[in-house]
């Protein structure tokens, strides 16, 4: 009991920190902007997605296809957004990594579900770190999870 209840508590230090996020930014090789959006779409609403960012008071949209919204001329044919398995959307930005200023919240929305994340400019992480991360985490959980379903099963 005791063993269980360490085992227990290492783990939720180890995973606070590494939980998989809705909304992720990096920055490619190339200096491309990426933000990936992983909110799950709801089954009874109409596909869509909305990628924008706010600095300071100012909301930009930077890639949208709800039907109505479009992205602000300064974005336009900047970005482009793919699919993302098993859902959720990429969005991938070029020729603005130098213009961010210091702090910039990212915002995306999936069928009206939003997320936001407020990154400073010196602390965006190179996507090639990010993944490696992001991927060995999400699937460390995985792994535990079952370990733990079978061990108290
Ligand atoms: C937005 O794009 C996605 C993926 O291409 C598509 O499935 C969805 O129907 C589109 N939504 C609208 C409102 O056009
Ligand atoms: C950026 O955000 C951090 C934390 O939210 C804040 O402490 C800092 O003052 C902000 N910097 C600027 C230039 O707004």
């Amino acid at each position: 009991m005791l063993k269980s209840l360490f085992v227990y508590g290492v783990l939720g230090v180890l995973l606070i920190p590494a939980k998989c996020e809705l909304i992720s930014v990096c920055v490619e090789n190339d200096d491309d902007l990426r933000v990936d959006c992983r909110i799950e779409p709801k089954p009874n609403k109409i596909n869509s997605y909305e990628f924008s960012w706010s600095i300071g008071t100012k909301e930009s949209t930077i890639n949208t296809n709800v039907s109505g919204s479009s992205a602000e001329v300064q974005f336009k044919d900047k970005s482009y957004v793919e699919e993302l398995e098993p859902y959720g959307y990429r969005m991938t930005m070029s020729g603005f990594r130098d213009k961010l200023p210091h702090n910039t919240t990212y915002m995306c929305k999936i069928s009206q579900d939003g997320a936001r994340i407020t990154v400073e400019k010196d602390q965006l992480l190179e996507c090639s770190a990010v993944s490696v991360f992001l991927k060995s985490s999400c699937s460390l959980i995985a792994c535990l999870l079952l370990f733990f379903y079978q061990t108290h099963s």
